[in-house]
Formats: structure tokens, sequence, C-alpha cells
């Protein structure tokens, strides 16, 4: 890889002049508005997390924050907790009982509210259908859902028990839920009859059932939620209807008290490599600073907000900013099954009408779809109610920052840009509400307590200027490893600038304010409407269709999606061009081996691609070429004549969607 400073297209523009004030009222009324918790937190951040550590509940105090054996961390080590207790039972027992957890709004037009005591029960029930299926502490039970209520049950469910829950985001393809459950000996799978997309049922158990069976030994139990009227294949004695065997067990169930370090979740993202990673995020400290964060940053008022993060549970952003996070500080949210154009553009704008929605959190990529279909849309709504909005998953463009501040927040409500990943496990590099001031694309600065830095590829801090990525402290919610590879956890993360370093994989650039500008990745990993791919994964999925010799996959600009894949592909047998019934075999090959997501966007038939001497390819010139950038030195191209053949054909516009 080209040093950050080379990269063009790691360019961003500073723009100093483009600063936002807290807005008066705002600030006014923050939870946080004094400028002084910086220090505080600096001053001792491990009494800072400890203080957050503190407005959970615990079964049993811990002696120790943190013990630091870089990498590896255990925060809150003696102590005993539980998530669900968090998440649930304390709230009941405050008398919060009759407040509503979950507005759950159906595409359909359905819609379900589920209060704290409700979602309590149906937590306890189904934590006591897992154990009647043998289920016990730390086994792993899978859950590929739509977002229904019964989603956040099952993974708090298991959490009850300790079970640790591996939830596979309902877009992925079958075969990603086979080697996610198989990786991690899953014993029980929790899915659905069918989920709505665009008004149409679409059969996910039926999917399901493709990959049960000897290469998954261990799964030995299935639980389908019923979402439609669809005819559903259930297998007696291994397949089991959600709304019949809960009824079959008690509504108690004691949670367990779990050590703090006990895993809460396995989620699978993507890394440099084909092979994705299983994140693997643990209890006490996850919790503390899931719930630190979403108070914090969404200036959360839990007796009077209506909180609405518009991701999906399967994504992390799911996990600690739908699930964890809000219900721990009682939040009421809301729960949207469907996309936000169906059954019109206004969707989105309807349901916050409809239920005074105060906290909006979402990714660029919605923003900028909202910007191209007009502002009529939301214009139509009353979006009064909006007191905050909130950015997640990848790099927002100024003028999509604005529109979002004008349009949608009636330029009254500020806008947070929250950076973090999957290994994080909640916001790191973050505005606070009511003292940041905003720079339109900039994440502005780490969350207090978190220490960030910009470095050189020599690991040397930059005061001012572009390059990559680091954290250099450990911070309660970060990864404890992945899933049975220690070792590369230690090599992806821990090993470029030290041990006891965080390597993001980010690169960034850090102004005169010492803000942070984040501006993509600098590996292999694409970032397509804030989902996050890996080019690796997505070239294996092209290479195992039969008539495919050789595949390279690059993200390439794109201004909806922020990145689009485009893949560059030789045909068996030098084939040469391939049809659109064979651009639409691959794409259909991808969707069914990773999920549709990973589709490539575009297909160039390529005679040769672009290879070192050593054989190498390099993706970069491809990403100069579909971008529309010189090319610089291609000399030590094993064949230089490769690239100008190439550009001829994405020039020509030859095999475009
Ligand atoms: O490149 C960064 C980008 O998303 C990556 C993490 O992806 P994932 O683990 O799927 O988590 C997404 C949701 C937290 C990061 O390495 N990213 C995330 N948030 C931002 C961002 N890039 C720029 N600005 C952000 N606010």
């Amino acid at each position: 890889m080209a040093d950050v400073e080379e990269r063009e297209d790691l360019e961003v523009l500073l723009r100093d002049e483009d600063v936002f004030d807290p807005p008066e009222e705002f600030r006014k009324q923050a939870n946080f508005n004094d400028p002084a918790v910086y220090d505080e937190a600096e001053g001792d951040w491990q009494a800072w997390w400890e203080s957050w550590a503190k407005k959970l509940d615990w079964f049993e105090p811990w002696e120790t924050v943190l013990e630091w054996n870089a990498p590896w961390a255990k925060w809150f080590k003696e102590g005993k907790i539980n998530a669900s207790y968090n998440c649930l039972d304390r709230h009941v027992d405050n008398g919060k009982g009759d407040k509503v957890a979950y507005h759950w709004v159906g595409e359909d037009g359905d819609t379900r509210d589920v209060t704290y005591s409700e979602l309590l029960e149906m937590t306890q029930r189904f934590a006591n259908v897992l154990k009647k299926l043998g289920v016990e502490k730390g086994d792993v039970v899978g859950i590929y859902m739509p977002m229904l209520p019964e989603t956040p049950a099952a993974m708090l469910g298991c959490a009850r028990i300790g079970a640790i829950h591996n939830v596979v985001f309902g877009g992925f393809s079958v075969n990603s839920v086979k080697e996610r459950m198989e990786v991690s000996d899953a014993k029980v799978l929790v899915t659905a009859d069918a989920s709505l997309r665009r008004g149409k049922p679409m059969p996910m158990k039926e999917k399901v059932d493709d990959i049960l069976g000897d290469e998954l030994p261990s799964l030995k139990s299935v639980i389908v939620v019923k979402r439609t009227d669809e005819d559903t294949p259930m297998t007696e004695g291994r397949d089991h209807w959600w709304h019949e065997i809960s009824q079959e067990v008690d509504t108690d169930c004691e949670p367990e008290q779990l050590e703090a370090e006990h895993p809460l979740y396995i989620l699978y993202t993507s890394g440099s490599t084909a092979k994705p990673k299983g994140i693997v995020h643990t209890t006490g400290g996850y919790m503390t600073g899931v719930a630190a964060t979403h108070e914090v940053v969404f200036d959360l008022k839990p007796d009077d907000d209506v909180y609405w993060c518009a991701a999906d549970i399967g994504w992390v952003t799911g996990h600690s900013y739908i699930v964890y996070g809000p219900l721990a500080n009682c939040t009421t949210s809301i729960l949207y099954e469907g996309a936000p154009d169906f059954p019109d553009k206004d969707r989105w704008w309807e349901i916050v009408e409809k239920y005074g929605v105060t906290i909006l959190y979402t990714a660029p990529t919605a923003i900028r779809a909202c910007i191209k279909w007009g502002d009529e849309y939301p214009n139509k709504h009353d979006l009064s109610s909006l007191r905050l909005l909130g950015s997640v998953g990848e790099p927002i463009n100024p003028r999509a920052w604005a529109w979002y501040h004008k349009v949608i927040g009636g330029e009254r409500c500020p806008v947070v840009d929250t950076w973090w990943q999957t290994e994080t496990g909640h916001i790191m590099i973050t505005p606070l509400p009511g003292i940041t001031r905003t720079k339109p694309g900039s994440a502005t600065q780490p969350f207090p307590g978190i220490e960030a830095a910009v470095v050189r590829k020599d690991g040397e801090i930059v005061e001012e200027g572009g390059g990559f990525l680091t954290l250099r402290r450990p911070w309660p919610g970060m990864a404890r490893t992945l899933y049975k590879e220690d070792d590369r956890f230690v090599e992806t993360y821990w090993s470029k600038y030290g041990k006891d370093i965080y390597n993001v994989g980010d690169a960034a650039k850090i102004d005169s304010d010492g803000y942070f500008w984040i501006v993509g990745r600098t590996d292999d990993v694409i970032n397509v409407s804030g989902h996050r791919m890996s080019t690796m994964e997505i070239e294996s999925a092209i290479v195992s269709h039969e008539k495919v010799a050789e595949a390279a996959c690059i993200g390439a600009k794109d201004e909806d999606t922020g990145q689009a894949v485009v893949a560059f592909v030789t045909l068996e047998g030098r084939a040469g061009e391939g049809d659109d019934d064979m651009v639409q075999e691959i794409r259909d090959h991808v969707a069914d081996k990773i999920g549709k997501l990973a589709r490539p966007k575009r297909i160039v038939w390529a005679d040769d691609l672009p290879k070192t001497r050593s054989g190498k390819i390099m993706r970069r010139l491809l990403k100069d070429i579909a971008e529309g950038r010189e090319l610089g030195d291609v000399t030590t191209l094993r064949d230089p004549t490769v690239t100008e053949k190439i550009r001829e054909k994405v020039a020509s516009g030859q095999t475009d969607e």
C-alpha cells in the first residue's frame, strides 16, 4: 500500500470556516455542557469508566477496574453481572414495567408496543426455552432474524443464562449463516418463517433448511418466529415455533450471575482476508461502555425521549444502540422492520411524526438517498419533535451533513457524527452535543477517557495532517479477542505499532484544532452503504464460480453508497467478455455465497489483471482506473499493457449493470 500522504483518495477538505456551535437552547438543557468533563476523564480515565460501571447493577462488586496485560484486558474483573438483568429487571423493579421499550413498526403498517415487563417476560420464557433445549452457559446460539421484538428478546434470553449469541444480519445468505454457525458450534438457531421486504414475504426458514444437516452436527434445534402466513416446512423434533414452545415453559428465569468477562456475544465482521472475523465482546465492560456513550452522546433523557436508531440489529450499531445501550438506560425506542421508502419515500418521516421521535441515528447513505428523493418527503411531516441527530458507519460528506442539519433538524438539532467499529463496541470519536463545536465531515474528538492519535507509518504521532488512526489506551467495550483466533487478534490489531496500541485500520487526518477527520479504510475492507465488506471475501465468492478464472475487487467511490464494489473478472479459458447473462450469473452467485449486499455493482471483463512480477494483484491500480485517476509508475508490473486495456474497457462503460 502506498503511504497515506500519497493517496489522492484519502484527500479531504478541511473546512475550518464551517463551524457549528451547539444551539443555545440545546446547550442549556444538555446533560453535559461543561467541557471540564474532558479534563475530569483525562485526569483519571479508569475512575471515569468506573463511575459509569457503578450506574449498572452488579451482583458482586469488582476490586480491579482494569487488568491490562496488553493486548489482553479484563475490566471490573471480580465483578458479577447480567446484561439482561440490567436491561430489564432493574427497570421493572423501579416501577418502569409499563414503560414502552420498543414501539415496533412493521413494514406492512402493523404495530406493537412492547413494554419493559413484556420484554422481560418474553426474554425469560426464551431463556427457559434455551434451557429446555439443552443450552448451557458458554454455548453459542445463532440468531438470523428480521427486525422483530423477538430479536432483542432472543439476544437477552441468551445473555440471561450466559449463552453467547451470534447474530447474522438477515440480509446475508444462508451460506454465510452456515459458515458462522459451523465455526462457533452453535447449538440452536433462531429464525423467522419469512421477512417482509417491500411488501413481499421473503422465506427465511425454508432457506435455512438448505444448510441444516450433517455439516452442522452441533445445531440440534431451530426456533422459528411466525411473521407471515407463508407455508413453512417444519421438521418434527428439530424445529419449534417460538409462540408454541415459549408457552411450554415458565415465565420466570433467574438471571445467571456472570463474571464481568463472560462473553456476551460474537459478531462476525469483514477483515482483510476472505475469512470473516468473529469479534468477541464480554459483559461488564461492554455494558458500561454502551450505556455511558448512549447517555452522553445522545444527551438521553429517558423519561422524555423517543429514540430511534434506524440500523439493523444484525450489525454492531444495532447490538449496541438498539439493544444494549438503550435498554440499559431504560429508553423508549422505535424498532422499524422495513425499508425507508416503502410504501413511499416519506415512511421514516411519517414514523418520526407519529411517535414524536426526538433522537434519530442513521447512516450517511440513508441521508444521501433522502436527499436524492427530494425535500418534499420530509417536508410533508411535522419533524419538530426531533432534537438531536446522529450519523454512523461511514464518513459523512459535508453536503449531506448540512442537509441533515437543515432539512431534517430544522437547524435546531446538533448533529453527532460518531466514529467507532464492531471491534470498539461503542462510540469512540464523537462530538458531545452540548459542548462540541462541530465541523461537517469531522467526527471531532475522542469521547472522554478515550485516547486516539493519527500516526505515520513508523508510528510517530502526527500533530496535524494525515496518517493512520490508532487508539492508545484500553476502553471498557473493546473486543477481547477474535473467536478461536487469539493470534489473529494480536496480529491484526496489536502488532503494527506495538502491543498496547490498537491499529484501527482507518486513515484519518487531524486538523489544527485537534479534530479528527476519518477518511476511510486502509486495508482491503470496503464500506458500501455503511456495510463493511471484504474485497477478498467477494473475490473468493466470485472465483468459486466455475466459469471464472480470476477476480479482483475494489471499492470505488460512489455518490450514493459511499463506495461500490467493482469486480474485474477473467473468465476461464480466457473466454473474453461475458454477456449480460454472465454478469447476472456472477451477481447471483455472490448473493448466494455472501448476500445481496455484496454483489458487485459493476463487472469489468479483463483478459488479465495487473500483477507484480511476483504475481500479486495490484488492486490499488484498479482502484485508480475505476475512479479515473492518473496511474503512476506501472513499469514494475509483469505486463504494463494490462492497465491500458482495462482502462479502455472501463471508459467504454462496458458491462455496466
Ligand atoms: O471505516 C470506519 C467506518 O466504518 C468502519 C467500521 O465498520 P463496522 O465495524 O461495520 O462498524 C460500523 C458502525 C460502527 C470504520 O473502521 N466508520 C464508522 N463510523 C464512521 C466511519 N467512517 C467515518 N465516519 C464515521 N462516523
